[in-house]
């Protein structure tokens, strides 16, 4: 039986915030960790304990083979000075699923959001309190075993730590330019696209590298077999507003499910919008905008919730939108979105876990 172990020394003093929160720069005081091992009987070894560094054998598998997965979620200080976590059930169930992707051991998912919980109990003096700023949650499970043979490690460790985070637009939600790209491809079906595996982020950081240096601020993905289909972006999925219906790529295999993304299908579904997750090709999408039947293009992700789009380019077509005002549906979107997780509107698909 895996129980969770509380370790820790006393705060020394005060959590004094940054005034600036760059992105994942400033963790915690405080970690849980645990641990898998066939020969004591799975995950044990539950703690919550100081921050330190990992001590890893260089021949971990992990560092090798990539056997390594991750998710991300945020926890929010509400306007009524309640704390509540946005839908952390559905981040453990797709842990899980990443972690059978990958070979990897699934977790109780009852027991790693109640350690979670106590985790964020002890640590919510970290929780910036200014408006759009949040608590990211960042667990992470990766493969400990040395061996240089290829095959799944026997040994993990899992670790959830905490960044306390700024607004994702500081100067406010402001369209981003897109670079559609056919010369490289993240993830094939049948490959590990649908998992949130590191292998799949460093898939892609030399295409965003590119487009970073083209003046565009992620890149757009098309398929892996015929570079076609529209997948998703960076770290987004994404949703094109035609005239008559809203789009998002059918979850192929090959594209991350996010929860943001599924929140919204909810939320245009109850607001009685066309929404229908279809393949899109690219050429639809040019077509469309030809033929001014494109209202709207944005991305949806746990960090910057809804990002409009502002222009999209694919090889030498450019297609432009409003590059200041967000889109219309985008802003409600967000407006809805950002207004559950602080609190101001009705939760009413009871989305959010609270503390106490
Ligand atoms: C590749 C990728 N697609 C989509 C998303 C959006 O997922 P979510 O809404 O769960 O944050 C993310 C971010 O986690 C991502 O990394």
């Amino acid at each position: 039986m895996n129980e969770l172990n509380i370790d820790i020394l006393e705060r020394e003093s005060k959590v004094v915030l940054p005034e600036n929160l760059v992105f994942g720069k400033i963790y915690t005081d405080h970690v849980f960790e645990m641990d898998y091992d066939p020969e004591f009987g799975g995950w044990h070894n539950a703690t919550i304990k100081n921050f330190s560094k990992v001590e890893l054998h260089p021949a971990a598998i992990s560092l090798h083979y990539g056997q390594s997965i991750f998710e991300g979620l945020k926890a929010y200080k509400q306007i009524d000075g309640r704390i509540a976590l946005f839908r952390p059930e559905k981040n453990i169930e797709r842990l899980n699923r990443s972690a059978k992707r990958m070979c990897m051991p699934e977790v109780d998912s009852n027991f790693v959001l109640n350690s979670l919980l106590e985790l964020i109990k002890l640590e919510r003096d970290w929780i910036p309190t200014r408006p759009g700023h949040s608590l990211y949650i960042r667990p992470i499970m990766f493969a400990t075993e040395p061996l240089l043979g290829v095959r799944a490690s026997e040994t993990y460790k899992l670790i959830i730590m905490l960044s306390p985070v700024g607004p994702y637009y500081p100067e406010g939600f402001k369209p981003v330019p897109i670079l559609v790209t056919d010369k490289y491809v993240r993830a094939v079906r049948k490959g590990m696209g649908e998992a949130k595996t590191a292998g799949n982020y460093a898939a892609g950081m030399l295409a965003q590298k590119e487009a970073k240096k083209e003046g565009y601020s992620q890149v757009l993905w098309l398929d892996g077999i015929e570079q076609k289909y529209i997948e998703e972006v960076g770290a987004m999925n994404i949703f094109i507003r035609f005239k008559d219906e809203v789009v998002t790529p059918a979850l192929s295999g090959s594209i991350l499910p996010g929860i943001t993304r599924m929140s919204v299908i909810q939320l245009l579904k109850d607001w009685n919008y066309n929404i229908n997750e279809r393949l899109v090709s690219i050429h639809e999408v040019l077509e469309a905008y030809e033929n001014k039947k494109l209202v709207e293009i944005f991305g949806t992700g746990t960090a910057a919730v809804i990002s409009s789009i502002s222009k999209l380019k694919f090889n030498e077509k450019l297609l432009m939108f409003d590059e200041v005002k967000p889109g219309e549906l985008g802003m409600k979107l967000y407006e809805e979105l950002t207004g559950i997780q602080y609190g101001k509107k009705e939760d009413k698909h009871g989305w959010m876990t609270y503390l106490d």
